[in-house]
C-alpha cells in the first residue's frame, strides 16, 4: 500500500489511502494556483482546517455533488449544515478519531478562522493524520510557529506540509524553525506564490533546509504528486 498526495495549489491537497479519496482545504474556484476545477475532483471525505474562504473553497459545493464527509471543528461543521451539506463529523483540538483511512487528530493552530459570510469559525487547527499503513502525515493549516511544533515532531512525522508564504502564516524562516522543531523525514513547502504578497523561493528555502536539517523537501508545482511507499511520482 502506499499513500499519494497531490497538490492543487496554495494549501488544496488531494490524498489517495486505503483505497479512498481525501480533499483538504478544496479551494479551486477563486484560487489562481489552482491546477483543478470544483467539479473535476471527487472525494470521500473533505478535511477543512479554518473558516477562511481560502480554505473553506468549494467544500459545499464537492460536498453537495459527492456526498463526501466533511471533517473539521465544530463550529465549521454546524455551518457547513446550515449551506446544506448532508454529512459532516466534527472534532476538536487535540481529539483524534478512527477513519477507514486513518486516524485523525485536530492539531493547534495560531490563526484565525472567520468564515466567509462573517460566522464564528471556531479555532483554527492543523491536521495528523496517521494513515492504514502507518505512515504519519502532519499538515500544519495556516499557522506562526509555535513551539509545541516539537510535541507534534515527538510522533515521528513521515511527512510535513507546512505554509512558507509569510505575510498570512509563517515565512521560510520561521518553517524552517518548524522543520527543525518537527523533525519530519519529508517536507513540501505550501500557501505561498497564491497571490504577490505571499510571493517567495521555494528553492531557496529548500536548499536552506537541505543544509540545516535532515530532512528531504519537495518543491512541487500544483498537479503534481508526491508519494510515500510504492507508486509513481515524486517518491521517496
Ligand atoms: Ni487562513
Ligand atoms: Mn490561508
Amino acid at each position: 500500500m502506499s499513500f499519494e498526495l497531490i497538490w492543487y495549489g496554495h494549501a488544496a491537497f488531494g490524498l489517495r489511502t486505503a483505497g479512498l479519496k481525501i480533499l483538504v482545504d478544496p479551494f479551486f474556484s477563486d484560487n489562481p494556483a489552482s491546477s483543478t476545477t470544483a467539479e473535476n475532483v471527487e472525494a470521500d471525505y473533505i478535511l477543512v482546517s479554518h473558516g477562511h474562504s481560502d480554505h473553506v473553497g468549494d467544500t459545499v459545493a464537492i460536498a453537495r455533488r459527492t456526498g463526501a464527509t466533511v471533517i473539521s471543528n465544530t463550529e465549521i461543521c454546524i455551518w457547513l449544515k446550515e449551506q446544506g451539506v448532508g454529512a459532516t463529523h466534527a472534532q476538536h483540538i487535540g481529539g483524534g478519531f478512527h477513519y477507514p483511512f486513518g486516524y485523525l487528530k485536530l492539531t493547534f493552530a495560531i490563526h484565525g478562522s472567520r468564515l466567509p459570510d462573517g460566522s464564528n469559525g471556531g479555532n483554527p487547527a492543523g491536521f495528523l493524520l496517521t494513515t492504514q499503513e502507518g505512515y504519519k502525515i502532519y499538515i500544519a493549516g495556516d499557522t506562526g510557529l509555535f513551539g509545541d511544533m516539537k510535541l507534534i515532531g515527538e510522533e515521528g512525522i513521515d511527512l510535513a506540509l507546512l505554509p512558507i508564504g509569510d505575510n498570512y502564516t509563517m515565512g521560510p524562516p520561521d518553517a524552517l524553525r518548524a522543520v527543525k522543531l518537527l523533525q519530519p523525514r519529508h517536507v513540501i513547502p505550501v500557501h505561498y506564490d497564491t497571490w504577490d504578497v505571499i510571493q517567495q523561493n521555494p528553492t531557496a528555502w529548500a536548499e536552506q533546509v537541505t543544509n540545516e536539517t535532515r530532512a528531504v523537501v519537495h518543491v512541487l508545482r500544483p498537479g503534481q504528486s508526491f508519494t510515500l511507499g510504492s507508486g509513481r511520482g515524486a517518491s521517496e
